[in-house]
């Protein structure tokens, strides 16, 4: 211990029983004789705070010896008994094989009755039968097969054990590092350490020990998601630990910063928030001011306004062009119609029509304040229900959530197409929300902390962080405006293949909105718009957690629909298994019309 904090180690991990102690606990054991150790070698403190102990490696839980099996649950028991009184904060345990129905059986006994203390699965990124396979030492027969998997078996344990929240992984670095689509499985995963034998590191020219360019960029890429790291084996550097853990802190130190985007967004990685109601709630001022501060959106509807003023065929040689600017806020859009039409050159009449009381506070005062806004006229009212004479040749609105239509868009933009003249033209003219399943351990568990099987049937907004998204998105619903049909309802199917196999928590629900012929906005990955942070995803959860077997096909299932007064999505999925049709009727959550 006294070297591990002379080396700036944070913590050492020793097994909580000497290796050799192969005890029969089911005869009742020798009383007489000390399990272990005693605790008094160490400060309580210190166990707490610096040991993370190692269950026996020799444990037999899924062999064909029944006594056998029996006496490795009462060991790992009595193990895991004298961990917690050590108050340890996390225990490492032995790898699962394939056959690890009992095992799993003996760990969920122990979780179910010992909070506090982590479980740490030790995982090797590949099993030893497939590190032959890399080395062909086998031949090609006997290649690859899903028991010979250290995720799947990894998998199927944490399914057998329900999933629980306080089930995590310690990574073992191999000496050969899988592709990249086999090592993304794991960023889903709820790995907390990354195990590094002394064996996979290199000795450069000054005899120091430095990992191939491979296991840094792994490594790399995990510390993005706060993992430990645990150097294992003997140590044969003169210098001891400490050689280790300086080229650990050099590869720390090597990942890049932040940017200023990242750094705002960090709070809200991977935390859950309910979508906004914009219709039937009244958005506080805080929420108006947070819409306000990405300039990216309000550019780029200025844009697209100037460039319709500019180039737009209906727009052409009206001496003044009636511009209605529908659910204004607080007035961003309608500042960014005045300055367009003023690069433009042309003459506007604006209408700010709004439905929240509070924001017309605001719009009247910058009315009465404001000498560039003296040609707005504003309007307290739901859209849907303002009957006037005055034609809007252009409306502008942003009512879009993150998945698009999730604020009702369609719903108000429809209701509100008798403002517009025959022709006119609608900013944002169409938006499309995409889809694809998610991968996020994290996600899962989120969502069960608040303990309300109603939560698994809602959508989420949230920054993603630690989720991997399984395949490339595809389209799900699109609304144009204006459109003859205004029918709101959708139903969309869309299939998704999996060459690797994976565990499935739920989809990620992207949108894109094309303010005018090319100027968009967009937070869908691969046409996302640079720096602009005023939505993030959609994450609509599954109720249990699928696992997809590789080389499959599964069908995404997603219906918007309404009764009239309210709106609600439906989800599901169908492939090797079948996933209940979450949110039925809209039974657990639902937006108000
Ligand atoms: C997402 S906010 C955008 C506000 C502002 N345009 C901006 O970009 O900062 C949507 C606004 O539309 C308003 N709104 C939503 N539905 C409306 C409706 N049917 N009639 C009038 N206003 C509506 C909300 O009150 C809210 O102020």
């Amino acid at each position: 211990m006294d070297d591990a904090s002379d080396c700036m180690v944070d913590y050492v991990v020793v097994p909580l029983v000497h290796a050799r102690n192969e005890r029969d606990v089911l005869r009742g054991g020798d009383r007489n004789v000390p399990l272990t150790r005693s605790d008094l070698l160490v400060p309580a403190h210190q166990w707490s705070t610096s040991v993370v102990g190692r269950i026996s490696e020799w444990l037999d839980f899924d062999g064909v010896n029944e006594r056998t099996i029996l006496n490795s649950r009462l060991v790992l028991r009595q193990e895991i008994e004298w961990a917690l009184h050590l108050s340890l904060s996390a225990v490492i345990l032995p790898t699962p094989t394939w056959a690890c129905t009992n095992y799993a059986s003996c760990v969920l006994s122990s979780l179910l009755s010992s909070s506090g203390c982590a479980f740490w699965v030790e995982v090797p990124l590949i099993s030893s039968k497939q590190m032959m396979i890399f080395s062909q030492e086998l031949d090609d027969l006997e290649a690859h097969e899903t028991f010979d998997d250290s995720w799947e078996c990894w998998a199927k344990m944490k399914t057998l054990c329900n999933h629980h929240p306080n089930l995590h992984v310690a990574l073992v670095v191999t000496e050969n590092v899988p592709e990249e689509q086999v090592v993304d499985r794991w960023i889903g995963e709820p790995v907390r350490a990354l195990i590094l034998p002394v064996e996979i590191f290199l000795t450069n020219k000054k005899g120091f020990p430095v990992l191939s360019k491979r296991h840094q960029a792994f490594v790399k890429k995990f510390f993005h998601y706060s993992v430990q790291v645990i150097i294992r084996g003997a140590i044969r550097h003169p210098s001891g630990p400490s050689a280790y853990q300086q080229y650990i802190t050099w590869l720390w130190k090597q990942i890049p910063q932040l940017t200023e985007l990242q750094r705002f967004e960090r709070p809200y990685w991977d935390y859950l928030q309910s979508p906004l109601q914009p219709l039937m709630d009244n958005l506080e001022s805080q929420t108006y001011e947070t819409f306000e501060k990405d300039p990216v959106k309000y550019q780029k509807y200025e844009e697209a306004i100037l460039e319709a003023l500019v180039k737009d065929p209906f727009l052409k040689g009206k001496e003044q062009v009636v511009v209605m600017v529908l659910g204004a806020g607080r007035g961003p859009l309608v500042s960014a119609a005045i300055r367009a039409a003023k690069n433009a050159n042309r003459k506007l009449k604006i209408f700010a029509l709004e439905k929240n009381v509070n924001a017309i506070n605001t719009l009247l005062n910058q009315r009465d304040s404001n000498p560039l806004w003296q040609d707005v006229t504003v309007i307290s009212t739901d859209i849907r229900h303002w009957k006037t004479d005055h034609l809007a040749d252009v409306v502008i609105s942003e009512l879009l959530g993150s998945f698009g239509d999730n604020e009702l868009s369609p719903e108000c933009l429809y209701g509100a197409q008798h403002l517009m003249k025959e022709g006119g033209i609608s900013i944002p003219s169409s938006y499309t929300s995409f889809l694809a399943p998610l991968s996020s351990h994290k996600l899962y568990t989120e969502v069960g902390t608040f303990n309300n099987p109603k939560n698994y049937e809602t959508a989420y907004v949230v920054k993603f962080h630690a989720a991997h998204v399984l395949a490339p998105t595809k389209p799900c619903f699109t609304f144009q405006h204006p459109s003859k049909n205004t029918n709101c309802d959708r139903y969309c199917v869309q299939e998704f293949s999996f060459t690797h196999s994976a565990m499935v928590h739920g989809l990620a629900g992207y949108f894109d909105a094309e303010l005018y012929k090319d100027v968009h906005i967009s937070i869908h990955p691969p046409t996302s718009t640079p720096d602009m942070f005023s939505w993030f995803p959609l994450f609509f959860p599954f109720k249990t957690p699928v696992y997809i077997p590789e080389d499959s096909t599964v069908s995404v299932h997603m219906w918007r629909l309404t009764d009239g007064k309210k709106v609600w999505y439906e989800w599901s999925m169908n492939g090797p298994s079948t996933v209940p049709i979450h949110n039925a009727n809209g039974k657990s959550w639902w937006i108000g019309l």
